[in-house]
């Protein structure tokens, strides 16, 4: 088995579903209220160890009733809370979410998440170092990212950086990732100034940038390369990139190469959007390889 620590937010989701979402000032009614366990990593821890690694989530709860449930959802799906610790006086990290017309908005409050920080990551070093991969987002501070890169060099540890929410990233930072894997939007708020073209250019085999329905796109050294998307009936578009990014640690992880890894990424994150909420759909291995 290989061994994934995602570094990142751990929330819970507060889920209205409308048929129309409210413009400012604006009130509407709406369908349905749901609590979902979310937050981007522990969306992808969950969705790894269902991909068949041995995840160890590096995070903080608040010591709430949403802080426990969390708790119990990673030990549900079998992920290790060994570094997951709740953050004295603090409330868990929710996100905000309106389904409506077809897509999803989301507000995060960081809460405990903002606890992650370079210090407290720093004990878990031992687990970085014993890593395959490490994955890391962007609902954590700036500066947790920038020393979790730095670790991850020393050790020799790739590092799989999925740049969301968007936010400038350092060119350190650029450097010391292994993998980064932007959607269009991202792309542009991190390459400054660079085209799509550009930036994957420049970063082959490096670059993933993501396009939703379209597949992901690369350069591989030689040429541009669109692996598609699968075509799915899609109930909850929430978590299907994070489903994807872990996907693509695993696979790549295990020795697959880009291509292929790239398709097993894509597969399972168009199976997790058939189901309602960010880990609803996510599959198990099994699932994956028999649609592959
Ligand atoms: O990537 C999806 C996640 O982002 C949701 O689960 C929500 O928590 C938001 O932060
Ligand atoms: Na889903």
């Amino acid at each position: 088995m290989i061994k994934v620590v995602v570094i990142g937010s751990s929330s819970m989701d507060l889920v209205v579903t409308s048929t129309k979402r409210p413009g400012a000032g604006e009130t509407v009614l709406g369908e349905s209220f749901k609590t979902v366990p979310g937050g981007k990593g522990a969306n992808q821890a969950v969705a790894a160890a269902r991909l068949g690694a041995n995840v160890t989530m590096i995070g903080r709860v608040g010591n709430d009733h949403y802080g426990k449930e969390i708790l119990e959802n990673f030990k549900q799906n079998h992920v290790s809370v060994d570094c997951v610790e709740p953050v004295t006086d603090m409330e868990s990290g929710t996100a905000h979410i309106v389904l409506a017309e077809g897509d999803n908005s989301i507000v995060v409050v960081k809460g405990a998440n903002d606890y992650v920080t370079p210090d407290y990551v720093k004990r878990a070093a031992n687990k970085i170092k014993q890593a395959n991969i490490v994955l890391i987002q962007q609902e954590i501070p700036e500066e947790t990212v920038e020393f979790v890169s730095e670790l991850c060099n020393d050790y020799n540890v790739p590092l799989l950086l999925n740049p969301a929410p968007a936010r400038p990233l350092s060119q350190q930072v650029i450097d010391r990732a292994a993998y980064i894997t932007p959607n269009e939007h991202e792309a542009v708020v991190l390459f400054n100034g660079l085209s799509t073209k550009e930036a994957l250019k420049k970063y082959p085999n490096k670059v993933f940038i993501t396009e939703g329905k379209q597949g992901v796109r690369y350069y591989d050294g030689t040429k541009e390369v669109l692996v598609p998307s699968y075509t799915v009936e899609a109930v909850d578009t929430t978590g299907a990139g994070d489903t994807f990014n872990a996907g693509l640690a695993v696979a790549l992880a295990e020795g697959k190469s880009i291509e292929d890894s790239l398709r097993f990424a894509n597969r399972a994150a168009s199976l997790s959007v058939t189901k309602f909420g960010a880990q609803g759909g996510m599959p198990m291995r099994k699932e994956v390889e028999e649609t592959l």
